[in-house]
């Protein structure tokens, strides 16, 4: 069996075209989605991730306000630049690219972003409305992931998913998301994490296997069931000298050997990662639309 490949990019530019659409009709209105991108020092992947979110803002027609600073910028500071951006009307959404430096408390940072300007939907007041199942902004990579299994064809209510990793941004919002009662979710859900013994037993259940580890390679072919739906949410940089830049991408499943045995798998780079940028827009032209009436 040869597993069918999801196609993030494609269905990344659906996503944004819709956005787009939203977009034109609150500018009709007179209201100019604003998106203010917050970019502490100089981490290259941060950057490069942030220039991707700023490119999908043009070519969605939402505004796009890039705030950098320096490494050593204080809390303090941070959270003032934070606090302006929360009072100007004309700002719809506020991201902090993550992570921070250390001498800064990412909770307290998230903390001040207003809840409704919180298109990343870090905050746990979102973080609270979602797992009561509230209307709300929801976390951008975790969002995308019913998002991209349903738009190819996939049903996933009834299945058993089995999520590996527990962070705030992937493993705990997509446990919450899927566990929901309703359309493209309904799903019984296992989430297992660094503490989990004997980690294959629960893989191997899997009908959709979804890998949020950080860990090159990670899941290997003998760790999932044949005809499971594998989402690779990792994004690693391995050494490749054959490489100009000297790296490559790699997700958290090692895709040649579970792509012979999966239903169907995303690839890294191409999929999960484009969905993000996507959803980002769409929780935008959201917020946009609820902060306008
Ligand atoms: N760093 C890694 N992923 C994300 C994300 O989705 N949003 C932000 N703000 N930072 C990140």
């Amino acid at each position: 069996m040869k597993a069918s490949v999801l196609d993030g990019l494609a269905i990344a530019s659906e996503i944004r075209a819709e956005a787009a659409s939203t977009a034109l009709t609150l500018i009709a209105k007179g209201t100019t989605p604003a998106l203010a991108v917050v970019l502490i020092g100089d981490n290259p992947a941060s950057a490069s991730y942030v220039g991707s979110k700023v490119k999908a803002c043009a070519e969605c027609g939402i505004k796009s306000i890039k705030k950098e600073a320096d490494i050593s910028i204080s809390e303090a500071k941070l959270i003032n630049i934070i606090n302006d951006l929360n009072k100007d009307s004309s700002v719809h959404g506020i991201l902090v690219q993550l992570p921070l430096p250390d001498h800064i408390d990412e909770n307290r940072v998230i903390e001040a972003i207003h809840p409704d300007k919180d298109v990343d939907g870090f905050h746990p007041v979102n973080a609270g409305r979602l797992v009561a199942g509230i209307d709300c902004l929801a976390p951008c990579t975790p969002a995308g992931i019913p998002e991209l299994l349903s738009r190819s064809g996939y049903e996933i209510s009834g299945k058993h998913a089995v999520i590996i990793g527990r962070s705030n941004i992937v493993g705990k919002p997509i446990m919450n998301l899927l566990i929901q009662k309703g359309k493209n979710a309904n799903c019984t859900v296992t989430c297992c994490h660094s503490g989990t013994p004997n980690l294959s037993t629960y893989t191997k259940q899997a009908d959709i296997l979804i890998a949020a580890i950080g860990v090159a390679e990670f899941v290997t072919r003998d760790m999932v069931k044949p005809g499971a739906l594998v989402v690779d949410v990792g994004i690693n940089r391995v050494n490749d000298d054959s490489r100009e830049r000297g790296y490559r991408l790699v997700g958290d499943v090692d895709f040649d050997s579970v792509s012979k045995i999966a239903e169907a798998i995303s690839p890294v780079p191409g999929g999960v990662g484009p969905m993000t940028v996507a959803m980002l827009m769409k929780n935008t032209v959201a917020a946009a639309t609820k902060l306008d009436n």
